[in-house]
């Protein structure tokens, strides 16, 4: 697929979706959050792609927000319809996936940034990355979710310290709080990420679908998590995935799903 400001390709069975604008730093411009979406619908629509990592181009950014410049010509009613545009790429897209969403994060995590990090299922870190909600020195607050989000990730205390200060913290820091799931060279970083997507392709696909979705239920107050827990953990008995996962445990063998 041919993007402006989107790398996009697939290599076994994982679509790399490379935020490509460097000399921004990777900031979330209007075509390039549409082609994030683009990139994902294609993603999510591909029998071929069990899973998508993203990043950024360059050794400098992840993507240092949302592009500052193109606010100036905003109003209200403008300003509304993307906050409710990332809403719905970071929510359906991306934590709703049923497919695992990995972020790469190899420098800055600023704003829509780490906003788009957050909404991924995990998040790995090259030594060098930056992360914070820098908004409020802007006159603004996060727009993409991060002011929930962030909350429920690492509790509230810390997540109002860096929203209210707008401070940027270390991958080191954001490792010690529960932001950030592992922290590596940044020559690591995108071996290491799909590393672990692979091994989640080795598990059952429509296990981990299940778990992602009853793990989502969490933040979601239109569902009963438990009861959602519940019901994929009955249908779940129903699969060939389980029958197999069973019989390799008590043969001593591998599944094969
Ligand atoms: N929106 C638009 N442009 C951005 C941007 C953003 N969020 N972040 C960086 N850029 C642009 C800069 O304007 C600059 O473009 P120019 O060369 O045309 O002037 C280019 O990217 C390089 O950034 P620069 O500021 O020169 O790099 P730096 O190393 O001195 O500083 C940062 C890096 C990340 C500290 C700094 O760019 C920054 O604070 N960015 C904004 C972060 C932010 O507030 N994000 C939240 C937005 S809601």
């Amino acid at each position: 697929m041919e993007f402006q400001n989107i790398l996009y390709h697939v290599d076994k069975q994982i679509a790399y979706i490379t935020i490509n604008r460097e000399s921004k730093l990777n900031a979330l411009n209007q075509l390039t959050l549409e082609e994030l979406e683009a990139s994902l619908t294609s993603a999510k629509g591909d029998a071929n792609v069990k899973g998508v990592i993203i990043t950024g181009t360059g050794d400098k950014a992840f993507v240092a927000g949302a592009d500052i410049k193109e606010f100036v010509e905003l109003g209200q009613l403008e300003a509304k319809k993307l906050s409710e545009k990332g809403h719905y790429i970071f929510t359906e897209l991306i934590q709703n996936s049923k497919k695992p969403v990995i972020a790469a994060i190899n420098g800055f995590a600023l704003g829509g940034g780490l906003e788009l990090a957050l909404a991924c299922h995990m998040r790995f870190a090259s030594e060098n990355a930056k992360l914070g909600l820098p908004e409020v020195s802007l006159g603004l607050l996060p727009g993409y979710g991060g002011t929930q989000r962030l909350t429920r990730l690492v509790g509230r205390g810390r997540a109002l310290q860096m929203i209210l200060t707008a401070d940027m913290i270390n991958a080191e820091e954001g490792l010690r709080i529960g932001l950030i799931n592992e922290v590596l060279p940044l020559e690591d970083l995108l071996k290491r990420a799909s590393e672990v997507m692979s091994r989640i392709f080795s598990r059952s696909s429509t296990a981990v679908e299940a778990a992602i979705d009853a793990m989502n239920a969490c933040d979601d107050q239109t569902r009963d998590g438990y009861e959602v827990e519940i019901e994929h953990f009955a249908h779940l008995f129903l699969t060939d995935d389980f029958k197999e996962g069973v019989a390799a445990f008590l043969e001593k063998r591998k599944p094969n799903f």
